[in-house]
Protein backbone atom coordinates (compact mmCIF):
# COMPACT_ATOMS: atom_id res chain seq x y z
CA UNK A 1 0.00 0.00 0.00
CA UNK A 2 1.54 3.40 -0.93
CA UNK A 3 1.11 5.39 2.34
CA UNK A 4 0.13 9.10 1.53
CA UNK A 5 1.91 11.35 4.11
CA UNK A 6 -0.62 13.84 4.53
CA UNK A 7 -2.68 11.32 5.77
CA UNK A 8 -0.38 10.19 8.13
CA UNK A 9 0.37 13.94 8.91
CA UNK A 10 -3.60 14.67 9.27
CA UNK A 11 -3.63 11.65 11.77
CA UNK A 12 -0.61 12.43 13.94
CA UNK A 13 -2.58 16.00 14.81
CA UNK A 14 -5.97 14.74 15.21
CA UNK A 15 -5.15 12.11 17.60
CA UNK A 16 -2.26 13.44 19.50
CA UNK A 17 0.96 12.04 18.19
CA UNK A 18 2.84 15.24 16.40
CA UNK A 19 1.80 18.81 16.67
CA UNK A 20 2.47 21.46 14.26
CA UNK A 21 4.92 23.57 16.95
CA UNK A 22 3.95 26.43 18.37
CA UNK A 23 0.62 26.37 16.71
CA UNK A 24 -1.32 29.36 18.60
CA UNK A 25 0.94 31.39 17.35
CA UNK A 26 0.78 30.57 13.63
CA UNK A 27 3.43 27.89 14.02
CA UNK A 28 6.77 27.81 13.46
CA UNK A 29 7.88 26.31 10.19
CA UNK A 30 9.21 23.13 10.46
CA UNK A 31 8.61 22.81 14.11
CA UNK A 32 6.65 20.30 16.06
CA UNK A 33 5.65 19.08 19.15
CA UNK A 34 5.50 15.65 19.99
CA UNK A 35 1.78 14.92 21.92
CA UNK A 36 0.39 12.40 24.18
CA UNK A 37 0.42 9.67 22.03
CA UNK A 38 4.01 10.99 20.10
CA UNK A 39 5.37 11.37 23.26
CA UNK A 40 4.71 7.76 24.59
CA UNK A 41 5.64 6.22 21.09
CA UNK A 42 9.12 8.10 21.12
CA UNK A 43 9.60 6.95 24.55
CA UNK A 44 8.56 2.95 23.50
CA UNK A 45 11.14 2.92 20.68
CA UNK A 46 13.90 5.01 22.96
CA UNK A 47 13.07 2.18 25.49
CA UNK A 48 13.48 -0.63 22.64
CA UNK A 49 16.83 0.81 21.51
CA UNK A 50 18.16 0.91 24.77
CA UNK A 51 16.72 -2.14 25.61
CA UNK A 52 18.44 -4.01 22.62
CA UNK A 53 22.07 -1.89 22.27
CA UNK A 54 23.04 -1.45 25.64
CA UNK A 55 20.78 -3.38 28.59
CA UNK A 56 20.86 -6.49 26.75
CA UNK A 57 24.48 -6.16 25.83
CA UNK A 58 27.87 -6.73 28.48
CA UNK A 59 30.31 -4.34 26.38
CA UNK A 60 27.60 -1.54 26.47
CA UNK A 61 28.04 1.49 28.82
CA UNK A 62 25.51 4.47 29.12
CA UNK A 63 26.67 8.31 29.32
CA UNK A 64 24.22 11.51 29.00
CA UNK A 65 26.59 14.75 28.23
CA UNK A 66 25.81 18.38 28.32
CA UNK A 67 24.72 19.81 25.11
CA UNK A 68 27.18 22.79 25.28
CA UNK A 69 30.31 21.76 25.30
CA UNK A 70 33.51 23.86 25.38
CA UNK A 71 33.85 25.11 21.93
CA UNK A 72 37.22 23.90 21.37
CA UNK A 73 35.24 20.10 21.04
CA UNK A 74 33.77 21.42 17.96
CA UNK A 75 37.11 22.99 16.81
CA UNK A 76 38.80 19.04 17.03
CA UNK A 77 35.82 17.79 15.64
CA UNK A 78 35.98 19.67 12.42
CA UNK A 79 32.40 20.70 13.39
CA UNK A 80 33.72 24.73 12.98
CA UNK A 81 35.46 24.32 10.09
CA UNK A 82 33.14 21.82 7.83
CA UNK A 83 30.12 21.06 8.84
CA UNK A 84 28.35 23.00 6.54
CA UNK A 85 26.11 22.74 3.54
CA UNK A 86 26.63 24.95 -0.01
CA UNK A 87 23.34 26.69 -0.07
CA UNK A 88 22.11 28.81 -3.13
CA UNK A 89 19.49 31.43 -3.55
CA UNK A 90 16.89 32.13 -5.88
CA UNK A 91 17.61 35.74 -7.34
CA UNK A 92 13.79 36.26 -7.93
CA UNK A 93 12.06 34.94 -5.14
CA UNK A 94 14.69 34.61 -2.99
CA UNK A 95 14.41 31.02 -1.82
CA UNK A 96 17.49 29.15 -0.50
CA UNK A 97 17.90 25.47 -1.25
CA UNK A 98 21.17 23.23 -0.73
CA UNK A 99 22.81 22.59 -4.08
CA UNK A 100 23.38 18.52 -3.39
CA UNK A 101 19.02 18.33 -3.29
CA UNK A 102 18.63 20.76 -5.99
CA UNK A 103 21.22 18.32 -8.13
CA UNK A 104 19.78 15.14 -6.66
CA UNK A 105 16.29 16.24 -7.76
CA UNK A 106 17.59 17.05 -11.32
CA UNK A 107 19.31 13.69 -11.67
CA UNK A 108 16.01 11.99 -10.34
CA UNK A 109 14.03 13.58 -13.40
CA UNK A 110 13.21 11.47 -16.09
CA UNK A 111 15.48 12.12 -19.29
CA UNK A 112 18.28 12.63 -16.99
CA UNK A 113 21.52 11.77 -18.91
CA UNK A 114 23.84 10.39 -16.06
CA UNK A 115 27.16 11.31 -18.64
CA UNK A 116 26.62 14.81 -19.08
CA UNK A 117 25.90 15.36 -15.40
CA UNK A 118 24.95 18.78 -14.48
CA UNK A 119 26.10 21.53 -12.29
CA UNK A 120 24.51 23.73 -10.33
CA UNK A 121 25.13 26.75 -12.51
CA UNK A 122 22.71 25.32 -15.39
CA UNK A 123 20.20 24.95 -13.30
CA UNK A 124 16.77 27.11 -12.23
CA UNK A 125 15.04 27.78 -9.44
CA UNK A 126 12.58 24.93 -8.64
CA UNK A 127 10.34 27.30 -7.51
CA UNK A 128 9.64 30.19 -9.87
CA UNK A 129 12.41 29.52 -12.32
CA UNK A 130 14.56 32.15 -11.60
CA UNK A 131 18.29 31.68 -11.69
CA UNK A 132 20.36 30.34 -9.07
CA UNK A 133 23.52 32.07 -6.86
CA UNK A 134 26.94 30.96 -6.87
CA UNK A 135 26.82 28.44 -4.35
CA UNK A 136 28.15 28.82 -0.93
CA UNK A 137 29.05 27.42 2.63
CA UNK A 138 27.13 27.74 5.42
CA UNK A 139 27.89 26.79 8.59
CA UNK A 140 24.93 24.58 10.25
CA UNK A 141 26.35 25.21 13.79
CA UNK A 142 23.36 26.68 16.15
CA UNK A 143 25.63 29.49 18.04
CA UNK A 144 24.66 30.90 21.68
CA UNK A 145 26.46 33.07 23.85
CA UNK A 146 27.13 31.78 27.75
CA UNK A 147 26.55 34.82 30.51
CA UNK A 148 25.51 38.07 30.26
CA UNK A 149 28.68 39.65 27.32
CA UNK A 150 27.88 38.95 23.72
CA UNK A 151 31.32 38.93 22.52
CA UNK A 152 33.71 36.16 21.08
CA UNK A 153 35.10 35.16 24.46
CA UNK A 154 31.26 34.05 24.82
CA UNK A 155 30.32 32.37 21.99
CA UNK A 156 29.17 28.74 22.66
CA UNK A 157 27.34 26.11 20.39
CA UNK A 158 24.34 23.74 20.61
CA UNK A 159 25.67 20.21 19.75
CA UNK A 160 25.11 18.71 16.31
CA UNK A 161 25.55 15.23 17.71
CA UNK A 162 25.54 13.39 20.64
CA UNK A 163 29.32 11.50 19.87
CA UNK A 164 31.50 14.18 20.71
CA UNK A 165 30.43 14.06 24.35
CA UNK A 166 31.52 10.38 24.00
CA UNK A 167 34.88 11.15 22.38
CA UNK A 168 35.68 13.24 25.38
CA UNK A 169 35.01 11.31 28.24
CA UNK A 170 36.41 7.82 26.97
CA UNK A 171 39.31 8.56 29.19
CA UNK A 172 36.97 9.45 32.31
CA UNK A 173 34.54 5.74 31.56
CA UNK A 174 38.02 4.29 31.25
CA UNK A 175 39.01 4.89 34.56
CA UNK A 176 35.70 4.57 36.22
CA UNK A 177 34.53 1.61 34.77
CA UNK A 178 37.64 -0.17 33.92
CA UNK A 179 36.64 -1.06 30.81
CA UNK A 180 38.84 -3.52 28.36
CA UNK A 181 38.62 -3.13 24.19
CA UNK A 182 36.47 -4.19 23.32
CA UNK A 183 33.26 -2.08 24.15
CA UNK A 184 31.02 0.56 23.31
CA UNK A 185 29.52 4.22 25.17
CA UNK A 186 25.63 5.09 24.24
CA UNK A 187 23.92 8.11 24.76
CA UNK A 188 20.33 9.66 23.47
CA UNK A 189 19.65 13.22 23.41
CA UNK A 190 18.58 16.19 21.54
CA UNK A 191 20.56 17.83 18.79
CA UNK A 192 20.14 20.93 16.59
CA UNK A 193 21.24 22.02 13.01
CA UNK A 194 21.09 25.27 11.51
CA UNK A 195 19.08 23.01 8.78
CA UNK A 196 18.95 25.34 5.40
CA UNK A 197 15.63 23.21 4.28
CA UNK A 198 14.26 21.11 7.05
CA UNK A 199 11.20 19.31 5.93
CA UNK A 200 9.13 16.10 4.87
CA UNK A 201 6.91 16.57 8.37
CA UNK A 202 9.30 15.41 10.99
CA UNK A 203 12.29 13.94 8.47
CA UNK A 204 14.52 17.12 8.63
CA UNK A 205 14.02 19.40 11.67
CA UNK A 206 16.41 21.84 13.33
CA UNK A 207 16.05 19.98 16.42
CA UNK A 208 15.77 16.27 16.64
CA UNK A 209 17.01 13.03 18.89
CA UNK A 210 19.92 10.90 17.92
CA UNK A 211 20.75 7.80 19.59
CA UNK A 212 24.40 6.46 18.76
CA UNK A 213 26.66 4.57 19.88
CA UNK A 214 30.74 4.69 19.70
CA UNK A 215 31.98 1.03 19.71
CA UNK A 216 35.61 1.08 20.78
CA UNK A 217 38.21 -1.28 19.04
CA UNK A 218 41.47 -2.66 18.76
CA UNK A 219 41.88 -1.33 14.98
CA UNK A 220 43.03 -5.38 13.81
CA UNK A 221 38.84 -5.95 14.51
CA UNK A 222 37.66 -3.22 12.51
CA UNK A 223 35.99 -5.98 9.62
CA UNK A 224 34.61 -8.19 11.90
CA UNK A 225 32.89 -6.11 13.90
CA UNK A 226 31.82 -3.70 11.35
CA UNK A 227 30.02 -6.90 10.10
CA UNK A 228 28.25 -7.64 13.82
CA UNK A 229 26.79 -4.14 13.94
CA UNK A 230 25.66 -4.57 10.61
CA UNK A 231 23.92 -7.56 11.46
CA UNK A 232 23.01 -6.72 15.04
CA UNK A 233 21.08 -3.64 13.29
CA UNK A 234 19.36 -5.63 10.47
CA UNK A 235 18.28 -7.90 13.83
CA UNK A 236 16.73 -4.34 14.95
CA UNK A 237 14.84 -3.58 12.27
CA UNK A 238 13.21 -6.82 11.21
CA UNK A 239 12.68 -7.85 14.82
CA UNK A 240 12.44 -5.24 17.21
CA UNK A 241 10.72 -2.66 14.91
CA UNK A 242 8.90 -5.20 12.75
CA UNK A 243 9.00 -2.77 9.85
CA UNK A 244 8.93 -4.97 6.30
CA UNK A 245 12.47 -5.09 5.18
CA UNK A 246 11.98 -4.45 1.73
CA UNK A 247 11.37 -0.93 2.39
CA UNK A 248 15.17 -0.78 3.55
CA UNK A 249 17.71 -0.13 1.11
CA UNK A 250 21.11 -0.81 2.56
CA UNK A 251 23.77 1.83 0.58
CA UNK A 252 27.52 1.39 0.63
CA UNK A 253 28.87 4.61 0.43
CA UNK A 254 31.49 4.11 -2.72
CA UNK A 255 35.06 5.24 -2.28
CA UNK A 256 35.60 8.94 -2.88
CA UNK A 257 32.28 10.02 -1.19
CA UNK A 258 32.67 8.87 2.39
CA UNK A 259 34.22 11.44 4.82
CA UNK A 260 37.86 11.67 4.49
CA UNK A 261 38.05 9.59 7.93
CA UNK A 262 35.78 6.70 7.29
CA UNK A 263 37.04 3.37 5.35
CA UNK A 264 33.68 2.06 5.34
CA UNK A 265 29.67 4.19 6.08
CA UNK A 266 26.85 2.15 5.35
CA UNK A 267 23.63 4.52 4.96
CA UNK A 268 20.26 2.63 5.78
CA UNK A 269 18.19 4.48 3.91
CA UNK A 270 13.94 4.06 3.76
CA UNK A 271 11.77 4.20 0.86
CA UNK A 272 9.84 6.62 2.31
CA UNK A 273 6.80 8.44 0.09
CA UNK A 274 8.81 11.16 -0.70
CA UNK A 275 11.35 9.33 -1.92
CA UNK A 276 14.28 6.85 -0.96
CA UNK A 277 16.06 8.96 1.80
CA UNK A 278 18.59 8.21 4.77
CA UNK A 279 16.88 6.39 7.84
CA UNK A 280 19.98 6.18 9.71
CA UNK A 281 23.93 4.96 9.43
CA UNK A 282 26.76 2.72 10.26
CA UNK A 283 30.50 4.28 9.98
CA UNK A 284 33.95 3.26 10.67
CA UNK A 285 35.76 6.52 11.80
CA UNK A 286 39.03 5.04 12.61
CA UNK A 287 40.99 6.88 15.18
CA UNK A 288 40.12 10.36 13.90
CA UNK A 289 37.54 11.71 16.43
CA UNK A 290 40.01 10.49 19.83
CA UNK A 291 43.49 11.50 17.69
CA UNK A 292 42.32 14.90 16.94
CA UNK A 293 40.93 15.64 20.80
CA UNK A 294 43.99 14.00 21.84
CA UNK A 295 45.99 17.13 19.95
CA UNK A 296 43.70 19.62 20.26
CA UNK A 297 43.38 18.84 24.35
CA UNK A 298 46.91 17.60 25.01
CA UNK A 299 45.53 14.84 26.57
CA UNK A 300 47.03 11.47 26.37
CA UNK A 301 43.61 9.40 24.59
CA UNK A 302 45.63 6.24 24.27
CA UNK A 303 44.81 2.51 25.36
CA UNK A 304 47.12 0.07 26.76
CA UNK A 305 46.12 -3.34 26.49
CA UNK A 306 46.52 -5.35 29.69
CA UNK A 307 47.10 -8.71 27.97
CA UNK A 308 49.72 -7.87 25.43
CA UNK A 309 50.91 -4.33 27.02
CA UNK A 310 49.93 -3.29 22.83
CA UNK A 311 49.77 0.77 23.46
CA UNK A 312 47.18 2.54 20.83
CA UNK A 313 44.31 4.95 19.78
CA UNK A 314 41.43 3.15 20.07
CA UNK A 315 39.16 3.07 16.61
CA UNK A 316 35.76 3.56 16.60
CA UNK A 317 32.91 1.96 14.99
CA UNK A 318 29.43 4.52 15.20
CA UNK A 319 26.29 2.82 14.74
CA UNK A 320 23.81 6.27 14.52
CA UNK A 321 20.06 6.20 14.59
CA UNK A 322 17.72 9.41 14.23
CA UNK A 323 15.04 8.96 16.81
CA UNK A 324 12.52 11.18 14.82
CA UNK A 325 13.18 9.37 11.82
CA UNK A 326 12.70 5.88 13.50
CA UNK A 327 8.93 7.09 14.62
CA UNK A 328 8.47 8.84 11.43
CA UNK A 329 8.99 5.22 9.79
CA UNK A 330 7.29 3.47 12.75
CA UNK A 331 4.14 5.34 11.69
CA UNK A 332 4.45 5.16 8.09
CA UNK A 333 4.63 0.90 8.61
CA UNK A 334 1.94 1.00 10.91
CA UNK A 335 -0.22 2.72 8.94
CA UNK A 336 -3.41 0.41 7.06
CA UNK A 337 -6.65 1.19 5.74
CA UNK A 338 -9.04 -2.19 5.82
CA UNK A 339 -12.49 -2.57 4.70
CA UNK A 340 -14.38 -4.26 7.08
CA UNK A 341 -18.43 -5.02 7.10
CA UNK A 342 -19.95 -2.89 9.45
CA UNK A 343 -22.96 -3.99 11.76
CA UNK A 344 -25.79 -3.31 8.97
CA UNK A 345 -25.88 -6.32 6.67
CA UNK A 346 -23.71 -5.67 3.51
CA UNK A 347 -22.38 -2.88 4.23
CA UNK A 348 -18.77 -2.24 4.38
CA UNK A 349 -16.62 0.54 6.05
CA UNK A 350 -12.96 1.63 6.14
CA UNK A 351 -11.49 1.10 9.07
CA UNK A 352 -8.23 2.64 9.59
CA UNK A 353 -5.36 0.79 11.89
CA UNK A 354 -2.24 1.90 13.04
CA UNK A 355 -0.20 -1.96 13.32
CA UNK A 356 2.70 -1.00 16.14
CA UNK A 357 4.65 -3.83 17.38
CA UNK A 358 2.45 -4.52 20.12
CA UNK A 359 5.38 -3.64 22.76
CA UNK A 360 5.47 -0.02 20.96
CA UNK A 361 2.05 1.05 21.32
CA UNK A 362 1.41 4.11 23.35
CA UNK A 363 -2.04 2.65 24.49
CA UNK A 364 -1.70 -0.82 24.92
CA UNK A 365 -5.19 -2.20 26.55
CA UNK A 366 -8.18 0.18 26.36
CA UNK A 367 -10.95 -0.58 28.84
CA UNK A 368 -14.48 0.25 27.46
CA UNK A 369 -17.60 -0.36 30.00
CA UNK A 370 -20.33 -1.13 27.51
CA UNK A 371 -22.89 1.60 29.23
CA UNK A 372 -21.91 4.29 31.45
CA UNK A 373 -24.29 3.19 34.39
CA UNK A 374 -22.27 2.98 37.65
CA UNK A 375 -22.69 -0.46 38.00
CA UNK A 376 -20.45 -1.28 35.04
CA UNK A 377 -18.23 1.46 35.24
CA UNK A 378 -17.47 1.41 38.21
CA UNK A 379 -16.18 -2.15 37.73
CA UNK A 380 -14.57 -1.31 34.56
CA UNK A 381 -12.63 1.01 36.09
CA UNK A 382 -11.27 -0.57 38.88
CA UNK A 383 -10.15 -2.99 36.08
CA UNK A 384 -8.28 -0.29 34.77
CA UNK A 385 -6.93 0.83 37.99
CA UNK A 386 -5.39 -2.37 38.25
CA UNK A 387 -4.45 -3.27 34.72
CA UNK A 388 -2.39 0.02 35.39
CA UNK A 389 0.42 -1.24 37.50
CA UNK A 390 1.60 -3.13 34.38
CA UNK A 391 0.15 -1.78 31.04
CA UNK A 392 -0.65 2.07 29.82
CA UNK A 393 -4.15 1.79 29.72
CA UNK A 394 -7.03 4.15 28.19
CA UNK A 395 -10.68 3.97 29.60
CA UNK A 396 -13.34 4.99 27.70
CA UNK A 397 -17.11 5.15 27.89
CA UNK A 398 -18.25 7.90 25.08
CA UNK A 399 -20.37 6.54 21.75
CA UNK A 400 -20.83 2.94 20.71
CA UNK A 401 -18.53 0.09 21.25
CA UNK A 402 -18.13 -0.18 17.58
CA UNK A 403 -16.89 3.92 17.19
CA UNK A 404 -14.52 3.60 20.56
CA UNK A 405 -12.79 0.32 18.85
CA UNK A 406 -12.22 2.10 15.58
CA UNK A 407 -10.87 5.44 18.03
CA UNK A 408 -8.52 2.31 19.57
CA UNK A 409 -7.80 0.83 16.00
CA UNK A 410 -6.79 4.24 14.65
CA UNK A 411 -4.06 5.06 17.89
CA UNK A 412 -2.78 1.19 17.33
CA UNK A 413 -4.44 0.16 20.81
CA UNK A 414 -3.51 -4.13 21.04
CA UNK A 415 -6.27 -5.00 23.29
CA UNK A 416 -9.60 -4.07 24.25
CA UNK A 417 -11.26 -5.47 27.25
CA UNK A 418 -15.06 -4.82 26.62
CA UNK A 419 -16.93 -5.07 30.25
CA UNK A 420 -19.98 -5.77 30.48
CA UNK A 421 -23.70 -6.87 32.10
CA UNK A 422 -22.78 -10.29 31.56
CA UNK A 423 -19.27 -9.58 33.10
CA UNK A 424 -21.12 -8.99 36.45
CA UNK A 425 -22.29 -12.66 36.71
CA UNK A 426 -20.12 -14.21 35.15
CA UNK A 427 -16.50 -12.63 36.18
CA UNK A 428 -15.57 -12.70 32.50
CA UNK A 429 -14.22 -9.88 30.09
CA UNK A 430 -14.01 -9.83 26.04
CA UNK A 431 -10.87 -8.82 24.88
CA UNK A 432 -10.46 -8.17 21.38
CA UNK A 433 -7.45 -8.17 19.63
CA UNK A 434 -6.43 -5.24 17.45
CA UNK A 435 -5.16 -7.06 13.84
CA UNK A 436 -7.76 -10.23 13.84
CA UNK A 437 -10.54 -8.21 14.96
CA UNK A 438 -11.57 -11.40 17.14
CA UNK A 439 -12.89 -12.10 20.56
CA UNK A 440 -12.19 -14.33 23.78
CA UNK A 441 -13.95 -14.19 26.76
CA UNK A 442 -11.32 -14.14 29.39
CA UNK A 443 -12.02 -14.47 33.80
CA UNK A 444 -10.83 -11.25 35.26
CA UNK A 445 -8.85 -12.67 37.99
CA UNK A 446 -7.02 -14.30 34.56
CA UNK A 447 -6.42 -10.95 32.88
CA UNK A 448 -3.04 -9.77 33.87
CA UNK A 449 -2.05 -12.65 33.29
CA UNK A 450 -3.55 -13.01 29.83
CA UNK A 451 -1.96 -9.35 28.37
CA UNK A 452 1.29 -9.97 29.69
CA UNK A 453 1.56 -13.57 27.97
CA UNK A 454 0.29 -11.74 24.58
CA UNK A 455 2.71 -9.25 25.25
CA UNK A 456 5.51 -11.16 26.05
CA UNK A 457 5.03 -12.94 22.57
N1 LIG B 1 27.61 11.21 14.76
C1 LIG B 1 27.21 10.94 13.43
C2 LIG B 1 26.06 11.73 13.00
O1 LIG B 1 25.61 12.63 13.70
P1 LIG B 1 24.48 12.13 10.95
O2 LIG B 1 24.22 11.26 9.76
O3 LIG B 1 24.88 13.54 10.70
O4 LIG B 1 25.57 11.35 11.80
C3 LIG B 1 22.74 10.94 12.52
O5 LIG B 1 23.19 12.12 11.89
C4 LIG B 1 21.29 10.67 12.23
O6 LIG B 1 20.50 11.74 12.75
C5 LIG B 1 20.91 10.61 10.74
O7 LIG B 1 21.17 9.34 10.20
C6 LIG B 1 19.42 10.90 10.83
O8 LIG B 1 18.73 9.74 11.23
C7 LIG B 1 19.33 11.91 11.97
N2 LIG B 1 19.29 13.31 11.47
C8 LIG B 1 20.31 14.02 10.95
N3 LIG B 1 19.90 15.27 10.65
C9 LIG B 1 18.60 15.34 11.00
C10 LIG B 1 17.62 16.38 10.95
N4 LIG B 1 17.90 17.61 10.50
N5 LIG B 1 16.36 16.10 11.38
C11 LIG B 1 16.05 14.87 11.87
N6 LIG B 1 16.94 13.87 11.95
C12 LIG B 1 18.20 14.09 11.52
Amino acid sequence: MQKDMDKIISLAKRRGFVFPGSEIYGGLANSWDYGPLGHMLKQNIKNAWWKFFVQERGDMVPLDTAIIMNPKVWEASGHLQNFSDELVECKKCHHRFRSDHLLEAASAKPGYDKENAKTISELKCPDCDGSLTEPKQFNLMFKTHLGVNEDTSTVAYLRPETAAGMFVNFKNILNATRRRLPFGIAQIGKNFRNEITPGNFIFRTREFEIGEFEYFINPKEWEETFEMWLSEIKRWWQDVMQIDMNNLVWHEIPDGERAHYSKRTVDVEYKYPFGIKELHGIAYRTDFDLSRHETVSGQDLHYTDPETNERFLPHVIEPTFGIDRMLLVSLLEAYSEEEVPTAEKGESETRVVMKFPKHLAPIQVAVLPLSKKEELSGVAKDLATTLRKNFSVEYDETQSIGKRYRRQDEIGTPYCVTVDFESLEDKKVTVRDRDTMEQERVEIGDLQAYLKDKFSR
